[in-house]
């Protein structure tokens, strides 16, 4: 007997969810910080260029799959391709949204330690330069972080356990709107600060010259990684949406407000950055040291602080329950019974799995990997691996494995995407796509020179 999956109550729940999902540590920590290491504006240009042309035809491709199907991301892989081997594309989302959310996990519990320091007042009175050592003292303390991983990941444990419409859904209509209410006050702090042009130059001004194949992959990965994709989390969504609603335009709304938040958060960092001379390549910690610095000179800055910290950990929370959400999904298959259950071993397993990722600043910093902690190693593995692998396998498997008039019947329910526009999406998937994220990695590995 077949198990009906519960459904998104409205399509704007869907977009929320799945916005939700996309916006998050991605577009708030992480672009800013990999940014700064790789080129600022060029790499910036790249990114959105990735995001556009090669992430938003992606998207659509993992909807069209999870929407037809109906069945999260496993069982669909084998619906569309019975008896074949495709369906591994699903088990490696699986293992990838594992390994994700054990790393992700850890910075959520960074934040949960700068939300309960804000709010008790214990970033009070310090001066900008502090906060860098503040930051170092506080990654480096081993029951500190481990105790924070582990809130998170509760915390995401508890609203995945209470299923897709009162869990997911629900926490994600509200959070997202005063997200960018509050980006709105920084950016308009962090750009009027002095010397704040520097940093707005850097960040929009392109110098082509400092882009490197490595700065290219991280784009691509960075594209991927803040849109959800390669891990068919998209499809796993998608599937508990149903046939009237439109999926180009759901898809439209999630780029386009992924694409607006990175701004945002470019332009609330670097400018900040270099108004107060640090340095842009600092890394991992560098919202953690310029956000409570930028804060600190706006008038009722630490009530501000405090409430922009509830709502970077709700963004981070709405991503971390898509990724816990595909690993329980890909075990409950549709059967509400079975969640509790798998939801809290699931969430303990990646518990366990983030401790070496949670221990990288600290007692384990010595332990490096290619010259990376394992922290960062992961994340390289993850990001610039298994994401962009997993997107090239979908790109394959949508054009060459499922009908085209299948394709487009789906594509088309609900919306008035027309033939045109269809087939430039179907070659950019079918053509385009592959050979792009084909040439990037070969780039890397120095066996085709791009630049
Ligand atoms: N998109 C999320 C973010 O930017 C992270 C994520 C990646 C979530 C891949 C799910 C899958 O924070």
């Amino acid at each position: 007997m077949e198990n009906k999956q519960e459904q998104w109550t409205s399509k704007l729940g869907f977009i929320l969810a799945a916005a939700g999902s996309a916006i998050g540590l991605g577009a708030i920590w992480k672009l800013p910080y990999v940014a700064g290491t790789s080129g600022g504006g060029a790499f910036f240009l790249i990114f959105i260029l990735f995001t556009i042309f090669i992430g938003l035809p992606l998207l659509l491709a993992e909807f069209t799959i999870g929407r037809h199907t109906q069945k999260e991301a496993i069982s669909a892989y084998k619906t569309l391709a019975p008896g074949t081997q495709w369906h591994w594309i699903g088990k490696l989302g699986v293992g990838t949204s594992f390994l994700l959310l054990s790393f992700y996990s850890v910075v959520g519990g960074w934040i949960v330690i700068y939300l309960f320091r804000s709010l008790t007042g214990g970033l009070r009175g310090m001066k900008a330069e502090q906060f860098g050592q503040l930051f170092d003292s506080t990654i480096s303390n081993p029951t500190l972080v481990i105790f924070a991983h582990f809130i998170f990941m509760l915390m995401t444990v508890l609203v995945v356990q209470g299923g897709v419409q009162k869990g997911i859904e629900r926490s994600s209509k509200f959070m997202m709107p005063a997200l960018f209410l509050l980006f709105l006050l920084i950016v308009f702090r962090s750009v009027t600060l002095d010397g704040a042009s520097e940093g707005i130059r850097f960040f929009l001004m392109p110098d082509i010259s400092l882009l490197t194949g490595e700065t290219i992959l991280f784009a691509l990965g960075q594209a991927f990684f803040s849109l959800s994709l390669g891990v068919s989390i998209m499809v796993t969504y998608s599937s508990y949406l149903n046939s009237q609603e439109s999926l180009p335009k759901s898809a439209t709304s999630i780029v386009g407000l992924t694409i607006f938040i990175s701004i945002l958060a470019g332009l609330a960092i670097f400018p900040a950055v270099f108004a107060y001379g640090i340095e842009p390549a600092e890394g991992p910690p560098l919202i953690f040291i310029v956000l409570p610095a930028v804060f600190s000179s706006i008038p009722l800055g630490e009530f501000f602080f405090v409430l922009f910290m509830v709502l970077l950990l709700f963004a981070t929370l709405t991503s971390a329950f898509s990724l816990l959400e595909m690993v329980v999904a890909s075990i409950t298959k549709g059967d509400n019974k079975k969640r509790k259950k798998a939801t809290l071993v699931t969430g303990f397993l990646i518990f366990l799995m983030g401790i070496p990722s949670a221990l990288s600043y600290g007692p384990m910093s010595d332990l490096l990997i290619l010259g990376n902690n394992f922290f960062d190693s992961l994340d390289y593995v993850v990001s610039n691996i298994m994401l962009p692998l997993g997107a090239l396998l979908i790109s394959l498997f949508v054009p060459y494995r499922v009908k085209k008039a299948v394709i487009y019947e789906e594509l088309t329910k609900g919306s008035n995407m027309n033939k045109h526009i269809f087939n430039i999406w179907y070659f950019l998937v079918k053509y385009i796509i592959p050979v792009v994220i084909i040439l990037v990695f070969l780039n890397v590995l120095g066996i085709f020179d791009l630049f």
